[in-house]
């Protein structure tokens, strides 16, 4: 896997997330995302593996991540200095299939990530579309303010309605395509509320070792049986394909 050092042209913090812009030119797809550390070898091997993260948003120029410190990985991309390093732009994104809306957005937590660059794409091709976000609380919430005119939910009542993102939503049957990212059990909720006759993409968050097909770190379960590797088949999938 080839990585690319890029320069942190300037870095954020809202709310409860880190947001760094870099320099890239690179054609991106939204959903599509990258393998993203401080440095390599041979400066360190501390992480060893680099992390997966969605692109946030891209402009021709300068592309983003937003990300939340779990861990090693995004602690230390949280003081990276001036550079980090990338692999990308890897895996499938969403399919915008010619829908011509409306559209619904959905992200939870920091499934918020791959929406600011699909919905600059909707913008782009005409597709009117709305956004509903759900989060712990309202410090992660404050990044719905990147989203101007999304409906946002917190599980403690905190911003927006209490609930999860599915309370802030109306009858998802309505749009012509549904598109989600967040943890399992939420996309399998929006899966539900979609419908089994939606045009329904989810973006899951496994954990990933390479990023590149070869470790079998990432598979999710799909409906014809056997397990299929989410970055190189995924991230995205259509809602239909997986088995839960
Ligand atoms: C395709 C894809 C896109 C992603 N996009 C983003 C993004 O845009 N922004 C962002 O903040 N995160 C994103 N993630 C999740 C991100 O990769 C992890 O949070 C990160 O790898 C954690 O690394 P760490 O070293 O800080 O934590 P670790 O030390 O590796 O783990 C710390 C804690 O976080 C948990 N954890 C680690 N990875 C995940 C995961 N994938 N899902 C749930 N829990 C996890 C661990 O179980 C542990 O409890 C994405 C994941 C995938 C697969
Ligand atoms: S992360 Fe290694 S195969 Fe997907």
């Amino acid at each position: 896997m080839k990585f690319h050092g890029v320069k942190i042209e300037d870095r954020e913090w809202i709310g409860g997330y880190t947001l760094i812009r870099y320099r890239w030119d690179g054609a991106i797809e939204p959903g599509q995302f990258a393998m993203a550390r401080v440095a390599g070898y041979p400066v360190t091997f501390d992480p060893f593996l680099a992390r997966p993260f969605s692109f946030y948003d891209h402009d021709g120029e300068t592309a983003s991540l937003l990300f939340e410190v779990r861990g090693r990985g995004t602690a230390l991309l949280d003081d990276a200095p001036d550079r980090i390093e990338v692999s990308s732009p890897l895996g499938r994104g969403f399919r915008i299939n010619g829908a011509n809306g409306p559209v619904a957005l959905l992200g939870g937590g920091i499934g918020v990530a791959p929406l600011k660059v699909l919905s600059r794409r909707l913008d782009a091709l005409s597709v009117p579309h709305d956004v509903f976000l759900g989060f712990a609380d309202a410090r992660y919430a404050a990044v719905a303010g990147e989203f101007p005119g999304a409906k946002v939910a917190t599980v403690d009542g905190s911003a927006g309605v209490q609930g999860t993102v599915l309370d802030a939503a109306p009858d998802l049957t309505r749009y012509t395509a549904v598109y989600a990212c967040g943890p399992n059990p939420m996309l399998a909720a929006v899966k539900r509320a979609a419908g089994e006759d939606a045009f329904c993409q989810l973006s899951v968050e496994e954990r990933m070792g390479c990023g590149n097909g070869s470790c079998n770190g990432c598979v999710v379960p799909v409906r014809d049986g056997g397990y299929v590797r989410s970055c190189i088949e995924g991230p995205v999938f259509d809602a239909e394909a997986l088995a839960w």
